[in-house]
């Protein structure tokens, strides 16, 4: 079905077209937005997509020519806190953002910024309570954004998957763990919920938005059992199960940070609040989905052409 053209006077910019900035880029022009979105290296316009140069860690920084944001309402940041440095948008673009007639800027954060809530229920009302490093980092630029004077919206993420990261390449290659640690969940989302989400609030008026969403799944559980319905769906068999505590020793740093934190992001400002139903309301409908659009022959990689929103 071809999507409504809800917004055909706006025009976006993405700022980070990596795996959900391309994603909705790639929806937002199918709703007839003209869309512009900046990558690291050179990439040739498709479909429709108008790409930017933007990369921060170059010597000088690679910019975007300010005429090509001329007339930009609405802008997605994708780019992650530099370590130690802020962020890199805010540093090296904000000046020009100030200048251009936004309507609404969303701001992609992570659940992360919650810190270990020892798997109780997190809302947008919860403390702040980061660990050193990245999600320190990241509700710093969080705190930035919202003190830049922007519209700003910002959206706290789980982990993230989709088509092309899916559990079932490395299922089926040998390379999938089965970790078990007591009592221990994490939260998700797929990819098109975040850029439907996405969608559905740059179209709300402003007073209709909260400055902070959740954009969260149902569905909080174990990692195995995610792993264990993707090994369903593959009729595939499942790894031995692994003791976290006999195996953290040897995990690299981030992968123990993960697990080191244990939480259950709440949902409820998104889909009473704001509105948004969920079209992946768990893992098991999401991953169903990742399988047909991996396997269906029009088969996704993260950077071809989505077909859906
Ligand atoms: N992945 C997850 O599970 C997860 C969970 C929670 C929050 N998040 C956050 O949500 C956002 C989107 O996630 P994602 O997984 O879609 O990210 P992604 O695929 O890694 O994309 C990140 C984008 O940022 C750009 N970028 C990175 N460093 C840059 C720099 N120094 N200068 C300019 N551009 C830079 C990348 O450019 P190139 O396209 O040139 O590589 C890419 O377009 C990120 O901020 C991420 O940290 C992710």
């Amino acid at each position: 079905m071809t999507p409504a053209l809800v917004n055909p006077g706006r025009r976006l910019l993405v700022i980070g077209g990596g795996y959900t900035g391309l994603r909705l880029a790639q929806a937002a022009q199918r709703r007839g937005m003209a869309v512009q979105l900046t990558s690291r290296e050179p990439r040739q316009d498709t479909h429709g997509l108008v790409w930017l140069p933007f990369n921060s860690a170059s010597e000088p920084p690679a910019l975007p020519p300010r005429q090509a944001l001329q007339g930009t309402t609405d802008v997605v940041v994708c780019v992650p806190p530099e370590a130690g440095l802020g962020d890199p948008v805010l540093r090296l673009l904000g000046p020009i953002l100030q200048e251009l007639p936004l309507q609404w800027l969303g701001y992609l954060s992570t659940t992360g910024v919650y810190g270990d809530t020892g798997g109780a229920w997190v809302d947008e009302t919860g403390t702040t309570a980061p660990r050193p490093g990245r999600s320190q980092d990241r509700l710093e630029a969080e705190q930035a954004w919202l003190a830049s004077g922007l519209p700003v919206q910002l959206f706290r993420l789980p982990a993230i998957y989709g088509p092309g990261r899916s559990p079932f390449e490395a299922l089926e290659s040998g390379r999938s763990r089965l970790i078990h640690k007591p009592g221990q969940v994490f939260s998700r989302v797929h990819v098109d919920d975040i850029v439907g989400c996405l969608l559905h609030c740059q179209a709300l008026s402003p007073e209709q938005r909260p400055t902070v969403v959740n954009v969260v799944d149902d569905c909080p559980c174990p990692s195995s059992e995610t792993l264990g319905y993707a090994a369903h769906l593959l009729n595939h068999k499942l790894p031995a199960m692994e003791r976290y505590d006999t195996i953290a020793a040897a995990m690299s740093p981030m992968a123990r940070s993960f697990w080191a934190e244990n939480r259950r992001a709440s949902n409820g400002l998104l889909r009473h609040t704001v509105g948004y139903t969920l079209r992946y309301p768990s893992y098991r409908e999401g991953y169903r989905a990742c399988l047909a659009e991996e396997r269906g022959g029009g088969g996704q990689s993260p950077r071809s052409p989505g077909s859906t929103t």
